[in-house]
């Protein structure tokens, strides 16, 4: 794909052949395009955050104003001992975040996946009680938040506590706190960090009775005067799903509780999904098929563009209801480390980002630039 059309482009090549093939753009950047609409992301790994791999740092410092740790602030990575907290990687998150003046999303606080057993266990290998639970949730959220206080804007405080049928995820949170444990979560990071913006994030909260039972478990925490900021609706998607006017719904029934609405782990896959209907649930997985693999050897170009028509009709919703969102996450940078090709079946080849496997700028990359100018 061509990224040069400017005058300048011949001493661009050049000085981009000099410097070892980074990326060079002269056309405009995401953050950029959308400086006056909301903030655009990318989730990184471990890798991208230690610098083993600086190739996409530079498509960081080019395209994107936020970052979120993937996976390395998760309970199992920061805190996987009792007592035991390993800040290594999460303060290199603060540094990169500090060095290219970057909005810090920290993910996440309370979550039922990646968190070790022991957190729900007493020493004999029992649940543990209520108030051991709430203790070690106190514990772990006063201790990462206060750790980062004034560093760490934005923290993804519960993920994921709501099923698709809008009730309660029975979570061993749910079983052994209660109904109130997501409760309890935002006020202890409240009291970490009076000033920090507390998120609630979820998958397929365009589902309208998941959207219903996210709005009652907002109102309730509303009702109790508890503080929350966002919700941060995780963009997993795929060409066809959801539909645009039940992703349009979800935010303008999510804005209307007088919180900001971000789009939290945005990726659109373009494999088949097995059987189920699509989801984030993270347990789910399916055996590799070839037919479920169809794209190993490279996008067809019809494909390629409906990927980008795809991205621009989402980003089109986005920038329509920009007065209410905040922020755009991307879930990765480039194609390459997607998560999607491992999920729901491991070993695929996805396409599911703006940037390809040489961290180039894909045809969804210009059509989602396009999109500021459509509104
Ligand atoms: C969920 C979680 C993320 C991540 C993705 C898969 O959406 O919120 O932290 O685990 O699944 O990468």
């Amino acid at each position: 794909m061509k990224t040069f059309h400017q005058p300048f482009s011949i001493i661009l090549v050049l000085v981009s052949a000099l410097s070892f093939s980074e990326p060079v753009f002269c056309q405009p950047t995401l953050k950029e395009s959308f400086q006056e609409k909301f903030l655009v992301g990318a989730a990184l790994s471990r890798a991208r955050i230690t610098g083993w791999d600086s190739s996409e740092n530079t498509l960081l410092e080019q395209q994107f104003n936020t970052i979120t740790p993937g996976n390395s602030m998760k309970w199992e990575r920061i805190h996987p001992q009792p007592g035991k907290y390993n800040f290594k990687v999460a303060d290199q998150f603060v540094a990169l975040g500090e060095k290219h003046d970057l909005h810090l999303v920290a993910h996440t606080l309370i979550w039922h996946n990646q968190t070790p057993r022991w957190v729900f266990l007493d020493s004999d290998g029992n649940l543990t009680t209520r108030d051991t639970l709430l203790m070690r949730m106190q514990n772990h959220i006063h201790t990462i938040m206060g750790r980062y206080k004034g560093e760490i804007q934005s923290w993804d405080v519960v993920n994921e506590a709501i099923n698709d049928d809008g009730t309660m995820r029975k979570s061993l949170w749910f079983q052994i706190i209660g109904e109130d444990y997501i409760e309890k979560a935002f006020q202890f990071a409240h009291e970490a960090d009076p000033d920090a913006e507390l998120i609630y994030n979820d998958f397929s909260l365009t589902g309208r009775t998941k959207r219903e039972g996210t709005v009652r478990l907002v109102q309730s925490l509303q009702s109790k005067g508890i503080r929350i900021d966002a919700i941060g609706m995780q963009g997993h998607y795929d060409i066809t799903s959801p539909q645009l006017k039940e992703l349009e719904a979800s935010i303008v029934s999510f804005s209307e509780l007088g919180v900001k609405v971000m789009i939290t782990e945005l990726d659109v896959s373009v494999l088949p999904w097995p059987d189920l209907p699509p989801g984030a649930e993270v347990s789910s997985r399916f055996k590799y098929r070839p037919e479920l693999d169809p794209y190993q050897d490279g996008l067809p170009d019809s494909v390629q563009i409906k990927l980008a028509e795809r991205y621009a009709s989402l980003f089109r919703v986005f920038v329509k209801h920009s007065d209410k969102i905040t922020r755009v996450t991307f879930w990765g940078v480039d194609d390459g480390t997607s998560w999607k090709n491992n999920f729901p079946v491991r070993g695929r080849t996805d396409y599911a980002l703006l940037f390809d496997r040489e961290y180039q700028p894909k045809p969804a990359f210009d059509a989602v630039i396009q999109t500021v100018h459509t509104e």
